[in-house]
């Protein structure tokens, strides 16, 4: 049988690591996908760079459109990232009956409802295992190994390059921006790397994973979102002090009223598997009443791993390319007609527990004012640090972590703590997940 011919857009990072994995492991490969897989076409904006990957028997050009018009290619890979001219680029390769397989979490995250309604509409795959956690299958453990659960929650370190910054700035006491350049040299970063510190790169991951784990419809707009820039060494050192360590996670649960889609830095107990989890490696725990708790693990970002994911998909696609498309597995887990509109909570309806850091005069009565404030919103406090100052005129700093809330009593409490005049400067808070449970 003739190979199957595949367009690449895009040969940076994950499109050179995609054409030097279906080089090396070519033949294996076609043993799996039942026929060979080509990449036969490329588009880049500059043809004359260096690549990672040889070009050799690739049919190069700059411009992208040429890929998506040809008509002698069955599979278009988009790994242009951003969600405009991808965005533009995967429709018409949808319209001109191709299917598509695509890293690009924004694209989905943003697009996805769109392009996955005109694929189904044109008996096309969109494959988007790459999308999130980089080379860990997690859409198809959830989307096919997980399909007999009901998804209690999911919490997950999706961003490669946030978990690499704060595990260096942990380990080696190094800078943010030293950190950060290294990321991006080794092309674990975004083009702009503000979405991986900022976490809109780990909100686009959720989105999806929400999706496909509750059958909701993919809803960006609602994630709630907060990066690692302000976690400092002080939280990180009292965290520990506490038996936790802090991660940046994207969680995702499902309760009586409704979904919680959120990303932040967070307290977790530092016996937790997750909890261990350093540099670019990525981590997805996810609960199913059925199974428990399942833990995912592995690369979350550069060439070679998300390439894994890209030719995993690539291979998928190539094995259905004779199936009814009826009975392929859904975009989104669910069927198109059974996704349903379970509404998303907003933050002040969330619920869990607190760590918080604040600055107090060092005088009798103050801790007494603060915990007096916490338990008139019924919050209860489970541990207490308190740093005495260690010169005359210098403040004590309060640590404590408290038990399971409703976050919009606790921006209440916090507010009045915030008003006493014993308390200087705004309270740190960050929250706290135990992880161990519905
Ligand atoms: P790169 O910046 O390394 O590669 C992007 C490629 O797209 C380059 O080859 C670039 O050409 C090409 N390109 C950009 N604009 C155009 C255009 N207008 N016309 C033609 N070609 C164009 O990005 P990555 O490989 O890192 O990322 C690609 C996608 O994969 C993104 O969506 C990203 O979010 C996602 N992803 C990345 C991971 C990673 O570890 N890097 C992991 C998981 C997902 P040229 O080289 O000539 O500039
Ligand atoms: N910039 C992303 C990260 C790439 O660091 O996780 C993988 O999606």
């Amino acid at each position: 049988m003739e190979p199957v011919k595949v367009g690449l857009l895009g040969m940076g990072t994950v499109g050179g690591g995609t054409v030097n994995v279906l080089h090396r492991n070519g033949e294996e490969i076609a043993r799996r996908a039942g026929r060979g897989i080509e990449i036969t076409h490329a588009a880049s904006r500059d043809l004359n760079k260096p690549r990672i990957c040889s070009t050799e028997g690739i049919t190069l050009t700059t411009n992208p459109n040429e890929v998506v018009e040809n008509s002698e290619l069955q599979i278009v890979v988009e790994l242009i990232g951003g969600d405009t001219l991808a965005r533009d680029l995967v429709m018409k390769a949808i319209a001109n009956g191709k299917h598509v397989v695509t890293a690009n979490k924004a694209l989905i995250a943003k697009h996805g409802n769109e392009i996955f309604a005109a694929a189904q509409k044109k008996g096309v795959m969109v494959a988007f295992e790459a999308a999130v956690a980089g080379g860990i299958p997690i859409i198809k453990a959830i989307r096919e190994g997980l399909a007999g659960n009901r998804i209690e929650w999911l919490a997950g370190i999706i961003n490669g390059t946030g978990n690499f910054i704060l595990t260096e700035m942990r380990d080696k006491g190094s800078n943010f921006e030293d950190v950060l350049a290294e990321a991006q040299r080794l092309g674990y970063a975004e083009a702009d790397p503000t979405f991986d510190v900022e976490g809109i790169d780990a909100a686009h991951k959720l989105t999806i994973l929400a999706s496909i784990a509750f059958g909701i419809p993919l809803q960006f707009e609602k994630v709630y979102n907060e990066g690692i820039t302000r976690i400092t060494r002080e939280d990180v050192e009292s965290a520990e002090q506490l038996g936790y360590r802090i991660k940046h996670l994207g969680i995702a649960k499902k309760t009586a009223n409704g979904v919680e889609m959120r990303v932040h830095p967070t307290l977790i107990p530092e016996r937790r598997l997750i909890a261990n989890v350093d540099g670019v490696m990525n981590a997805v725990l996810v609960y199913g009443d059925a199974v428990g708790p399942t833990l995912y693990y592995g690369a979350g970002a550069g060439a070679e791993p998300t390439a894994s994911a890209v030719v995993g998909d690539i291979v998928d696609v190539v094995r259905t390319l004779t199936s009814d498309p009826e009975n392929r597995v859904p975009h989104l887990a669910f069927q198109p007609d059974a996704i349903s509109d379970i509404p998303v909570l907003p933050m002040d309806e969330i619920q869990t527990a607190y760590y918080l850091k604040m600055r107090a005069q060092d005088k009798p009565g103050v801790l007494a004012d603060v915990t007096r404030i916490l338990g008139d919103r019924g919050i209860s406090i489970e541990a207490v640090l308190q740093k005495e100052p260690t010169s005359a005129g210098e403040q004590a700093t309060i640590t404590m972590l408290t038990h399971v809330v409703m976050e919009g009593s606790m921006n209440q409490a916090i507010a009045d703590i915030e008003a006493l005049k014993s308390i200087s400067g705004p309270i740190t808070r960050i929250r706290l997940e135990h992880l161990n449970k519905k």
